[in-house]
């Protein structure tokens, strides 16, 4: 909180926007609630952008953005110039889906499931690779974060990885300024439960293969 109420002081103080991307704040697992930027915002400087893509279905297409009132009309000129809008009979079911309670039923429901990924993979995580990964549960979100240990390069388990035909991604890659480190990027939410454990079974395997100094 203390980080966020910082981050809005600066936006105020320079006259800067923050876009809030709050793509995945529909899967909460645990700990207190976070409040959103937008709503702490009382200068107007935050663009919030959510999405129903990931909470629904990825071929929805359906977004949306809260905007600070002076930005409406520029936000509906630019949107008009891109594409006019998304399918206006998607738009229309899906504020009914919303209406009649579905889509509130809908994130319960998965909000169970995807936990129950999650805490299977963390467990598998640990139990096949636990010497060398560092694995704790997000509280949020669709992905978890896997530091290496030992110097163990994820750009190489990746490469090992995708060769056993498992996809993490390598973490290093993304850093701009400071020291990169070494971890793994893993989605638990598009998985059955029942593939994730042979899944890391792979993963073990390509890492002992090909990651593993003899
Ligand atoms: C950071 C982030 N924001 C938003 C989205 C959702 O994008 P879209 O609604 O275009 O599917 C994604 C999708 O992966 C994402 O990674």
């Amino acid at each position: 909180m203390a980080r966020r109420l910082e981050l809005l002081a600066w936006a105020r103080e320079s006259g800067a926007w923050i876009i809030e991307d709050d793509y995945a704040s529909e899967f909460r697992y645990g700990g207190r609630p976070l409040a959103s930027l937008q709503g702490l915002d009382e200068a107007g400087r935050v663009i919030y952008v959510g999405t129903l893509n990931k909470a629904l279905f990825p071929g929805l297409r359906l977004g949306y953005a809260v905007l600070p009132h002076p930005l409406v009309r520029n936000f509906v000129a630019a949107r008009y110039l891109i594409d006019r809008q998304p399918s206006s009979l998607c738009q229309s079911v899906a504020a009914a889906f919303m209406e009649e309670g579905h889509f509130a039923a809908h994130i319960r429901r998965m909000r169970e499931v995807y936990r129950r990924q999650r805490d299977t993979l963390v467990a598998a995580l640990r139990r096949r690779l636990g010497d060398h990964l560092s694995v704790e549960p997000p509280d949020q979100g669709m992905h978890l974060v896997a530091y290496t240990r030992r110097g163990l390069s994820d750009v190489k388990i990746e490469r090992a990885a995708r060769d056993h035909g498992v996809t993490v991604r390598a973490m290093s890659r993304h850093y701009i300024e400071a020291p990169a480190q070494s971890a793994l990027m893993l989605g638990f939410s598009g998985y059955p439960q029942q593939t994730i454990a042979p899944a890391v079974a792979r993963l073990a395997r390509a890492i002992a293969a090909d990651c593993v100094p003899d």
